[in-house]
């Protein structure tokens, strides 16, 4: 077969020059998390399928409509993980991490697959930073755990995004409030599939974009409304701790979550330049999913950040850190016994800490000068058959255009130096 290949529709990719600045994203957001403690968790990019339908729950769009779901040689039914929470929790179950220090603080980055209908800032791969603390119910948790994500934003450089905060609150809460919005959504006028969807979980109706739905929705009892005093007075604590904190937030109830094990404190990060697709990270507390998935019955809460969707908005916001990748010197060789020895000094300065690029192949003195200027070096050396017996080469800064006689044997010294 011949012809070129294209990437699968709808996924992100990163490559140079931009790759730089994905990596920036994601070494910064994960700077508030080492500072609070959490720890790095790499999991599998293939999960049990089970593990979804059962973790996030199957009134989701995600799990009814978005799974990259397929049958492994062994017959066994695989997804490509949707998002991180259901596998993080899957790992600390059945690795025991949570019957030691409670709470168990992780943090992951990576990419995560959801068919979606492909648009700006929606993709089939993307990218999240996320963290999860496990096994403690505490409001102040709650607060660390936005206040890490705000951090992260705020160290990217972005000004232009709220935080919505709301609360689902605890078990009763939830239950009076579903009675109340199933007699109301009973009245409604929906059709089968809606109807259906609202049985397995009629908050989604909250976040059905159709305006036939919305419009009726208007009027629809929230569960703000239904919180019991305790559910009151942790949302409150919340509120607090992050107000002492300096993190502005709004308060939504209206705001739904995309996934089904949410309870207490759920919030999400808009930002305001990005269109449709304006979340740029969420998350909240779950109380039952690690039960759910057999482990014990440990409170949790965490956020997903979307890497792609925070690359998007630095665009907009204009916010352009200084990722160039540095390069100290660029030797130039010329001639058969000069590239030979040249290959040992380019080797012996990497291995004291320089960056160094070199010329390969036969390109000449103009070529490679050329390859030099491009690569962005500060000096440049050109290495010929009469420097290797005189041990002198002339170090050019690139920028002055000014040459020093350096001994071969000084050159890191001298770079060292001149670097300071
Ligand atoms: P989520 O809201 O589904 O939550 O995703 C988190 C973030 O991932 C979103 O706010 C968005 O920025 C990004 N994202 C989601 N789907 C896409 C897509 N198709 N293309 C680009 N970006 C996307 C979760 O995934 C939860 N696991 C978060 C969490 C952790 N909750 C508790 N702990």
């Amino acid at each position: 077969m011949s012809g070129k290949f294209q990437a699968p529709k709808g996924v992100s990719e990163y490559f140079p020059p931009r790759s730089a600045l994905f990596d920036f994203v994601m070494q910064t957001l994960c700077g508030p998390a080492l500072a609070a403690g959490y720890e790095l968790i790499e999991l599998p990019i293939f999960e049990d399928t089970e593990l979804f339908t059962r973790g996030v729950g199957e009134s989701t769009d995600v799990v009814s409509k978005e799974m990259y779901t397929f049958e492994d040689r062994g017959g066994r039914s695989i997804t490509l993980r949707p998002e991180g929470t259901a596998g993080v929790m899957r790992a600390v179950i059945e690795h025991n991490l949570d019957r030691g220090k409670l709470p168990v603080k992780l943090y992951y980055r990576g990419p995560f697959f959801r068919a979606e209908r492909p648009q700006a800032g929606r993709y089939r791969q993307f990218y999240q930073f996320g963290v999860e603390a496990i096994g403690v119910n505490d409001p102040q948790l709650d607060a660390e755990v936005i206040a890490i994500a705000y951090e992260g934003y705020k160290r990217v450089g972005l000004k232009n995004f709220t935080l919505h905060i709301t609360s689902l609150g605890d078990r009763a809460s939830r239950n009076s409030h579903r009675t109340a919005l199933d007699s109301f959504i009973a009245g409604m006028d929906l059709d089968e599939e809606t109807k259906s969807r609202a049985t397995k979980n009629p908050l989604r109706l909250f976040d059905d974009k159709r305006e036939e739905i919305q419009k009726q929705m208007a009027t629809a009892p929230l569960l703000m409304d239904f919180l019991n005093s305790e559910s009151l007075e942790n949302f409150d604590a919340v509120k607090e701790a992050l107000r002492s904190i300096g993190i502005p937030f709004e308060v939504n109830p209206r705001m739904v979550r995309g996934l089904d094990y949410y309870t207490g404190t759920t919030f999400e990060f808009v930002h305001h330049g990005l269109g449709a697709q304006s979340g740029i990270g969420g998350g909240g507390r779950y109380d039952g999913l690690m039960e759910t998935l057999g482990g014990q019955s440990l409170s949790g809460i965490g956020f997903g950040l979307g890497i792609d969707r925070i690359l998007l908005a630095m665009e907009v916001e204009k916010i352009k850190p200084s990722v160039a990748r540095y390069t100290d010197l660029y030797v130039i060789s010329l001639g058969e016994v000069a590239k030979k020895d040249s290959f040992t000094i380019v080797s012996d300065l990497r291995r004291s800490g320089f960056v160094v690029e070199q010329s390969y192949g036969d390109r000449g003195l103009k070529g490679s000068m050329k390859a030099a200027d491009k690569s962005g070096a500060r000096f440049v050396i050109v290495v010929g058959d009469a420097e290797i017996s005189s041990g002198n080469v002339e170090l050019k800064n690139m920028a002055t255009g000014e040459s020093d006689s350096v001994t071969l044997s000084a050159l890191a010294t001298t770079l060292a130096e001149k670097s300071r």
